[in-house]
């Protein structure tokens, strides 16, 4: 295998080729490119006469998605997905036929210890998807209040010892400030009981990368955005891989005026995939159709008038 090659392994793709149905001389959005893993089935099917407009935050991943994407037709775009009317105006789009997100970090990302995102392997204290810019979980846990970490790991880990790690934290910077990965992580787990087989510090990680990324934030800017980017017709579908975002996800999705959902419920992958792939266990995809504006939407209260 060259060493230019992902190793993350793509998510649901067989359904989200199925399901998302892009057809030839389309214009779609990865919004979330990665390794080029599911940009490549899309941009294969849209074909020369189509296009895709694949964006990440991270640059190492544009990098990578790059060698796997030559020869077909996509333009890499380093933006976070928060932008994109601004990303499709600047390139005289005001709809496309269908957008995509595949939310979260790589299995590349996490692999690469100066990352910081693995509580398993020592790095700097960084978690940014984009290392471009902006604070790192090192600045959070160094800087902020007591009670604003424990919100932290209460709201965005559902930690039940937030305020026991919280306190713990701010004690422990008080000598000496946090660098390491590994540094938070024993913090943790010497104040986390350990509860089945996950580490302690999983869901102090997962809260800190949450709030260091403002996931959730652009999640949501991203799902306000898209009923005016996607034509009437077209697809989106996203993936999800925790109830905060499932959530937010679903109830946009949800909207009857706007939305026609292409399943029921939500696409989850099957043992065969699961076992082969454990990433896809919390996988949750969702899929709708834009529906026509004047379109006869049958709701209880139009029985009623
Ligand atoms: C789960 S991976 C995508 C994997 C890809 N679908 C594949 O199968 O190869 C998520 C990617 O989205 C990027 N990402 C996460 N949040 C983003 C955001 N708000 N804007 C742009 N890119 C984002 C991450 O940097 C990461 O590369």
């Amino acid at each position: 295998m060259p060493a230019d090659c992902p190793v993350h392994a793509s998510v649901l793709p067989v359904e989200v080729l199925e399901l998302l149905a892009p057809k030839p001389g389309e214009t779609w959005v990865d919004c979330t490119t990665g390794g080029g893993g599911h940009t490549r089935p899309i941009a294969e099917r849209v074909g020369p006469t189509g296009r895709v407009i694949a964006l990440d935050q991270d640059p190492t991943m544009l990098a990578l998605a790059r060698g796997q994407l030559d020869g077909l037709p996509v333009e890499l775009v380093h933006a976070n997905f928060d932008q994109l009317t601004e990303v499709l105006a600047a390139r005289g789009f005001v709809q496309v036929n269908g957008v995509f997100a595949d939310l979260g970090f790589s299995s590349d990302q996490l692999a690469r210890a100066d990352r910081g995102l693995s509580f398993r392997a020592d790095g700097p204290l960084d978690m940014r998807l984009d290392p471009t810019g902006g604070a790192t979980a090192a600045d959070l846990v160094n800087r902020m209040s007591e009670a604003a970490l424990a919100d932290v790991f209460w709201e965005f880990g559902e930690e039940r010892h937030s305020r026991r790690v919280a306190r713990r934290i701010v004690e422990r910077r008080a000598a000496t400030p946090f660098a390491t990965t590994a540094d938070l992580a024993d913090v943790v787990r010497g104040c986390v009981p350990r509860a089945g087989g996950i580490d302690p510090a999983t869901r102090v990680f997962q809260a800190l990368r949450i709030a260091v990324n403002d996931e959730l934030g652009a999640l949501d800017r991203l799902l306000a955005a898209l009923p005016k980017l996607v034509k009437p017709g077209g697809r989106v579908g996203v993936i999800s891989f925790h109830s905060l975002e499932d959530r937010r996800v679903k109830q946009a999705l949800r909207t009857a005026t706007v939305w026609r959902p292409v399943t029921k419920k939500p696409v989850e992958a099957g043992a065969e995939e699961t076992a082969r792939n454990p990433r896809a266990r919390s996988a949750k995809l969702r899929i709708a159709e834009r529906i026509e504006p004047n379109s006869e939407v049958t709701d209880d209260r139009s029985h009623r008038r």
